[in-house]
């Protein structure tokens, strides 16, 4: 898959822009604040719906202006394709193809796409937010059940969430069997499909760490052992974890166990990397289940994804560094750096040096 070209119109510090990408790798360089990051936002969030960086929609637009754009011709999933995305005070429109998206589950899995940041290098030593954020992003580019079920999920949670706070006990007592079923549901579709993705996950992440750490590391990484059993177990299993934890709940006013809560384990020759690793190894670590990502979209989709690399060159060692480079052969890369030679390694690049939210020619 691969973006051919992208235009900007009002997005982050961009005023109108188009830049056109190389099918192999794409090196975006410039100096500080120019709009490195932005741009591969940009694609990021063409592909996906999500911005790697921000919750808020609204923050993309450029400051003083009231609608963002931003589009792109490219080699999708589905073959080519137009997309583009309008992003205003009170909403977005994603179209295909000049057809309007209604659905939020269908805006992801056109284009696959990996961001891998200096944040995603803290995915081992961050907290468990940060690897839900990732699983659920990668799988709902897979799976539009995935999508939907999580959306559902997190929904009645908050209403659960909310029915937990009341006063009413005796509500609240009769009322949570009910939202539980429902709940139980949608959270028995999330934890398997998390537990099937960690499991495919999991040799291409050891493979590619073992690559890395040139065979000195090994590296494991597992979902949690409650999810073992098919859909209607866990269904089961999570309800009767919430029926028995009633008082509890109430007493916190909101609820502590479900697939909002999970993790996933990871080990390094056989310790628990999140509590030991040092932060080298964590780093390599991180770097590993990404580039196993990129591998699981292409043994899925038959391609790779686009592939886009903020920043992280200047946070890896060179061994590395040279590494990560070898490996974009073959797949569209963006990565962008301060200084395009310091990357390259010998290898070829189209570069594109951006300078105050523009590209300069
Ligand atoms: N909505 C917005 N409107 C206008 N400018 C914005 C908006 N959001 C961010 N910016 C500005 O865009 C500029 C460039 O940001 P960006 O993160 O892309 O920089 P960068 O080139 O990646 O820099 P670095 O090398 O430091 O990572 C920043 O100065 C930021 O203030
Ligand atoms: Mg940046």
């Amino acid at each position: 898959m691969r973006i051919k070209n992208l235009n900007l119109k009002n997005f982050r510090n961009y005023a109108e822009e188009s830049i056109e990408f190389s099918e192999g790798l794409n090196v975006v360089f410039g100096r500080n604040a120019q709009g490195k990051t932005n741009c591969a936002e940009a694609v990021f969030y063409l592909c996906t719906g999500v911005s790697p960086r921000c919750k808020r929609d609204k923050q993309l637009i450029r400051s003083g202006e009231t609608c963002a754009e931003i589009s792109a011709t490219a080699e999708g999933r589905y073959g080519n394709m137009e997309i583009s995305a309008k992003i205003t005070e009170s909403g977005r429109e994603f179209k295909l193809n000049g057809n309007k998206i209604t659905k939020n589950a269908e805006i992801m899995g056109n284009l696959f796409s990996v961001f891998f940041s200096p944040q995603e290098l803290r995915l081992i030593q961050d907290g468990p937010d940060e690897r839900r954020r990732f699983l659920n992003v990668s799988i709902s580019q897979l799976s539009r059940p995935y999508y939907t079920a999580l959306s559902r999920y997190n929904k009645i949670l908050e209403q659960r969430n909310n029915l937990l706070k009341s006063r009413d006990l005796d509500t609240v007592y009769d009322s949570l069997p009910i939202w539980d079923e429902q709940l139980c549901r949608y959270a028995a579709t999330v934890a398997r499909k998390r537990a099937e993705y960690v499991e495919m996950l999991a040799p291409l992440a050891a493979k590619a760490h073992s690559h890395l750490t040139d065979g000195a590391e090994e590296l494991k990484i597992s979902p949690e052992k409650k999810y073992k059993g098919s859909e209607a177990e866990l269904e089961k299993r999570l309800f009767d974890e919430l029926s028995n934890n009633y008082d509890r709940d109430i007493r916190l006013g909101f609820t502590a166990s479900g697939p909002h809560r999970d993790d996933i384990d990871i080990e390094i020759n056989g310790t628990d990397a999140k509590a030991y690793a040092s932060q080298g190894q964590t780093r390599t670590a991180a770097l590993s289940i990404k580039l196993a990502e990129v591998e699981i979209f292409k043994n899925l989709s038959g391609e790779y994804p686009v592939l886009i690399l903020d920043d992280v060159m200047s946070e890896l060692d060179l061994p590395r560094r040279k590494k990560l480079v070898e490996r974009t052969s073959g797949l569209q890369t963006i990565l962008t750096c301060t200084h395009a030679e310091r990357v390259l390694y010998g290898k070829e690049a189209k570069k594109i040096k951006i300078e105050g939210g523009a590209v300069k020619r």
